[in-house]
């Protein structure tokens, strides 16, 4: 990618038909919602999440959020009881981000919800989001487009600054109108606070922590594996489960070829491979630490030591 990128582009046709080929290539483009830009891939191919994570340099797996077109797309992909459809019903298209059970035919790809049987969506009110919804026909997964440690981009020369040679485009739609990322609620409580506030939302406040941005979400967020883990093994101890990694072969391998962003794809399907199979302890072969392979390391880390 040349150290121009990204190119910018004011929000229309051209510019969203440009995204809609980029993103059904697998590649990630900014896009503007009404509460920060958002960095967007087709949240069914996990290279192209695993793409998002490598842009951003982000050192760890969140789980991201989803953006489908409306309320139906959203039945598609998680299960809804009465509460939360009447919450979306009365908040979208709009910055409410609801986490609910992941639906199992969803097609959805596991880095997505970092493994969880949970996903979080929402459907967003900006139309160049609407637009690129349309255009690709893709639930689109999208984390805030800056670089990790930096903070939410609320215009286009924000996202190009942050992420200068990691994406090809970003759509400019002015400043978005929110300028703060979307509040989270699951089960009736807010995880993290928002544009919509608890008063409006007809719900308790957040409980309070010392980072309420993004502490309760991450709290929740971490599937591990149920049998025990061991790190940096290059052959099998006795009755283990080997994840391998490059040269490493494995019962399965994260990359063959040594490649960090398809390794990070296939993370959490190979976890939940190792659960299910036989064998009752999981090995997983060293990966190395540069660039997304940080967060393939703390990953794997925190199943190995899930508490
Ligand atoms: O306004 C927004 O929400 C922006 C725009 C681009 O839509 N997006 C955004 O995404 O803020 P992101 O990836 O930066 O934030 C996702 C948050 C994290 O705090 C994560 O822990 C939480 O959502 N989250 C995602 N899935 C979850 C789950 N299954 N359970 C609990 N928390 C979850
Ligand atoms: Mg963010």
């Amino acid at each position: 990618m040349s150290p121009t990128n990204p190119r910018i582009l004011p929000h229309g046709e051209a510019a969203i038909a440009e995204a809609a080929a980029l993103i059904a290539a697998g590649q990630c483009v900014a896009v503007p919602t009404e509460t920060v830009y958002g960095l967007a891939a087709d949240a069914t191919d996990s290279v192209a999440v695993a793409g998002i994570y490598a842009a951003k340099g982000r050192p760890s797996f969140n789980p991201l959020i989803v953006h489908v077109r409306d309320l139906a797309a959203a039945e598609r992909i998680a299960t809804f009881d009465p509460a939360a459809r009447d919450l979306a019903t009365r908040f979208w298209p709009g910055p409410l981000t609801l986490v609910l059970p992941l639906r199992a035919d969803a097609g959805i790809a596991s880095l997505v919800t970092a493994g969880l049987s949970t996903i979080a969506i929402r459907v967003p009110a900006h139309r160049a989001m609407q637009a690129l919804l349309a255009a690709t026909g893709k639930p689109l997964a999208a984390p805030s487009a800056n670089a990790s440690g930096a903070i939410s981009p609320t215009r286009a020369a924000h996202v190009a600054a942050s992420l200068a040679g990691r994406i090809p485009l970003v759509i400019d739609d002015g400043a978005t109108p929110a300028g703060l990322e979307s509040t989270i609620v699951m089960d009736g409580h807010i995880l993290r606070p928002g544009p919509l506030t608890a008063a409006e939302l007809g719900l308790p406040e957040a409980a309070a922590t010392t980072d309420a941005i993004t502490a309760p979400g991450q709290l929740a967020s971490h599937y591990a594996p149920a049998k025990p883990l061991r790190l940096n093994a290059v052959e099998r101890n006795g009755d283990e489960w080997l994840i391998g990694f490059g040269d490493v072969a494995g019962d399965d391998n994260l990359s063959p070829s040594g490649d960090c962003v398809e390794a990070a794809a296939r993370l959490f399907d190979a976890l939940h491979r190792a659960d299910s199979a036989p064998p009752p302890a999981i090995a997983v072969a060293p990966v190395p630490h540069p660039g997304i392979g940080a967060a393939i390391n703390d990953r794997l880390r925190r199943a190995a030591h899930p508490h």
